[in-house]
C-alpha cells in the first residue's frame, strides 16, 4: 500500500502540473518503500536527492507560470516553496552526514506537506490560471 494514493482529488486540471505532482508522489512513495524494505543508506540517499532536485524543478516551473501570467498570490506561494526546499535540503544533508534517520515521522511530514500544498496553496491558483487559458 503506497503512502500516498493518487486520486482525482489531486488533479488541478493543468496537464504539466498534474504530471509533475504525480512524479513527486511517486518519489515520496518510493522513499517510503525503500525505508520499509531497509534499503542501504546510499540507495535511500539517492532517492532523497532525486526528491529534492525534482521538487526544485517543479517549483521553478510553477513559479514561471505565475510570473508569466502575473498571478497575484505569487509572493506568498514562492515563500512557501522556499521554506520547503530549505527543509528538505537540510534533511538531505543531515541524512548524508548520518545525523538524521529516515522515519515515519519524516515520511508523514513529506506526505502532509505535499498533500496540503497541492490541495490548498496550489489549488488557489487554478481558477486564476484557468481564466488565463492555462491548461
Ligand atoms: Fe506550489
Ligand atoms: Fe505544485
Amino acid at each position: 500500500m503506497p503512502l500516498i494514493n493518487w486520486d482525482n482529488s489531486y488533479n488541478l486540471n493543468i496537464a504539466k502540473i498534474d504530471m509533475q505532482h504525480q512524479k513527486l508522489v511517486r518519489l515520496i512513495n518510493e522513499l517510503h518503500e525503500a525505508m520499509l524494505a531497509g534499503k542501504a543508506k546510499d540507495k535511500v540517499g539517492t532517492i532523497i536527492f532525486s526528491l529534492v532536485e525534482y521538487t526544485k524543478t517543479h517549483f521553478n516551473d510553477e513559479e514561471q507560470i505565475f510570473d508569466k501570467h502575473g498571478y497575484p498570490g505569487s509572493f506568498a506561494h514562492k515563500q512557501e516553496h522556499k521554506r520547503f526546499v530549505n527543509e528538505i535540503s537540510k534533511f538531505s544533508n543531515d541524512f548524508d552526514k548520518g545525523d538524521l534517520m529516515l522515519s515515519m515521522k519524516v515520511m508523514n511530514f513529506l506526505k502532509d506537506w505535499l498533500v496540503k500544498h497541492i490541495k490548498g496553496t496550489d489549488k488557489n491558483y487554478v481558477s486564476f490560471l484557468a481564466a488565463k487559458g492555462v491548461k
